[in-house]
């Protein structure tokens, strides 16, 4: 696995300086969720510097990268480019940078989409892309908030949010995001009629 100092050479020059400063803040804030939470804080970090390697590449680009990976994808995943960068940088970074952690590949990869059975570092990673410090949007408070109480409930959060403006533009909606938000809705609910019961 290529050494962080290389990895931050790597970041100068494939991203422009904004999201240079933003990669670092994913990465600080993904090792401050990991020691909340119980990650490996090193992993953490290694996986929020990697996230969005690939965000500036050509979308020509990114898909060889993705087609390269071998992962199946439905056609909403197609249709929608934003989404990309996640799934390219995971096999970038395995195949450039000798990335074999799974962990991290994961959580590289799926910071754009969520996934249903999501893991620990993979929901810090998807977590802390919203919560680090650089961001600004107006909800960013109540994010933060909910990161530091329940990553599921600030994954809910971002998830209801992202699939609410894709559902009002008329654009698609790709499995695994899908996927991720009943899996942690109907984890929810499960929680709540349990506690209900012990009540
Ligand atoms: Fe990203
Ligand atoms: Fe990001």
């Amino acid at each position: 696995m290529e050494p962080v100092e290389q990895v931050k050479l790597r970041l100068e020059r494939m991203l422009p300086e904004q999201r240079v400063a933003h990669s670092y803040g994913v990465a600080d804030e993904a090792v401050r969720l990991a020691e909340r939470y119980g990650a490996d804080p090193e992993k953490a970090y290694y996986a929020g510097l990697c996230h969005d390697l690939c965000k500036n590449m050509p979308p020509e680009e990114q898909l060889q990268w993705i087609k390269r990976s071998g992962i199946i994808l439905d056609n909403a995943f197609f249709h929608e480019p934003p989404i990309w960068h996640g799934f390219a940088a995971a096999q970038y970074i395995r195949e450039e940078m000798d990335v074999q952690e799974e962990e991290i590949l994961q959580a590289v990869r799926y910071h754009t989409t969520g996934r249903a059975g999501m893991h620990l570092l993979e929901k810090i990673v998807f977590v802390a892309d919203l919560t680090e410090p650089g961001r600004a949007y107006p909800d960013v408070d109540t994010v933060r908030t909910l990161a530091d109480r329940s990553l599921e409930q600030a994954i809910v959060y971002i998830l209801r949010y992202t699939l609410g403006k894709l559902l009002v533009n008329g654009g698609a909606i790709c499995r695994d995001c899908w996927a991720a938000y009943n899996q942690l809705v109907l984890e929810r609910n499960s929680q709540a009629a349990e506690k209900g019961v012990m009540e």
